[in-house]
C-alpha cells in the first residue's frame, strides 16, 4: 500500500519525506488555504521534496476551464497529478487530460457508481472519502470494498486512493479492503508507528543493555 500525506504544509512534508515512507502528496483548496501559501509556489516546493505524485486541485466548474487549469498546474513539475471533482465536467476533463498523458485524481467520490465513472474516464486515482461518509453514519470502508470488487471485475487500472482518513484504524481497514493508496493527515501518519508495548519493551531492553556495560560501535 502506498502512503500519501494529505497536507500542503511543506515542513511536515519534508520531515515525512526523510523517513523514506512517503509515496506522494495530496492537496485540496482547503489545505492550500490552511497553508497560507500561493498554490503554484507551494506545489513547486512539494514536487521538489517528493518524487511521487503530488495532487493539485483545479477550481473551475466547467470542463474546458478545468483542462486549462490542469495543464497550468502540470507545468509546475512532471509529478503533478491533476485533481478534478466528481462531476460530469470533471469526468469530461479527466478523459481529455488522461488521453493526453496527464495524471489525474478524481476527488469527492462518495459512491461506487461515481468510482465506476471515474475509471471509465481513465482516472489515474479515484479518491473515496471515508471519514465524511462515517460522519453521516454510512460505512466508508464498505465503499472501498465495493470499488475494489468493481475495479477487479473489469480489470480497471485506476488506483483506489482512500481519502478523508481520520484514524489509524481507517488506514488498517483501507489496507484490508484492498485500497492501493491511503492519503493520511501528518498526525495520523506519525501515529501509525506508535504502540505502548513497543515503548515499554524498548525501555526494558535499554535498561538491560546499560547494565551489560557494552558498546556496539
Ligand atoms: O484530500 C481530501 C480529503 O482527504 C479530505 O479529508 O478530513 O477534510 O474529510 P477531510
Amino acid at each position: 500500500m502506498k502512503f500519501f500525506v494529505d497536507t500542503a504544509d511543506i515542513n511536515e512534508i519534508r520531515t515525512l519525506a526523510e523517513t523514506g515512507l512517503l509515496d506522494g502528496v495530496t492537496t485540496n483548496p482547503s489545505l492550500i488555504l490552511k497553508s497560507g501559501r500561493d498554490i503554484k509556489e507551494v506545489l513547486a516546493e512539494i514536487c521538489d521534496a517528493v518524487s511521487g505524485p503530488v495532487s493539485g486541485e483545479v477550481v473551475a466548474m466547467e470542463a474546458s476551464a478545468m483542462i486549462a487549469e490542469g495543464k497550468k498546474l502540470a507545468e509546475i513539475a512532471d509529478n503533478i497529478c491533476i485533481k478534478l471533482p466528481l462531476t460530469m465536467d470533471g469526468l469530461k476533463a479527466c478523459k481529455a487530460l488522461t488521453s493526453e498523458g496527464y495524471k489525474s485524481n478524481v476527488t469527492l467520490c462518495f459512491s461506487a457508481n461515481q468510482a465506476l465513472l471515474a475509471a471509465k474516464a481513465g482516472a489515474t486515482f479515484i479518491s473515496p472519502f471515508i471519514g465524511r461518509l462515517d460522519d453521516m453514519a454510512i460505512d466508508g470502508m464498505e465503499l472501498i470494498e465495493d470499488i475494489r470488487t468493481i475495479y477487479d471485475n473489469y480489470g480497471f487500472k485506476t488506483e483506489i486512493l482512500a481519502a478523508s482518513i481520520r484514524t489509524v484504524n481507517h488506514v488498517k481497514e483501507a489496507a484490508l479492503a484492498g485500497a492501493d493508496v491511503a492519503t493520511i493527515p501528518p498526525s495520523t501518519l506519525k501515529a501509525l508507528v506508535k504502540h505502548p508495548l513497543t515503548d515499554k519493551g524498548l525501555e526494558a531492553f535499554m535498561a538491560d543493555w546499560e547494565k551489560t556495560g557494552q558498546k556496539i560501535v
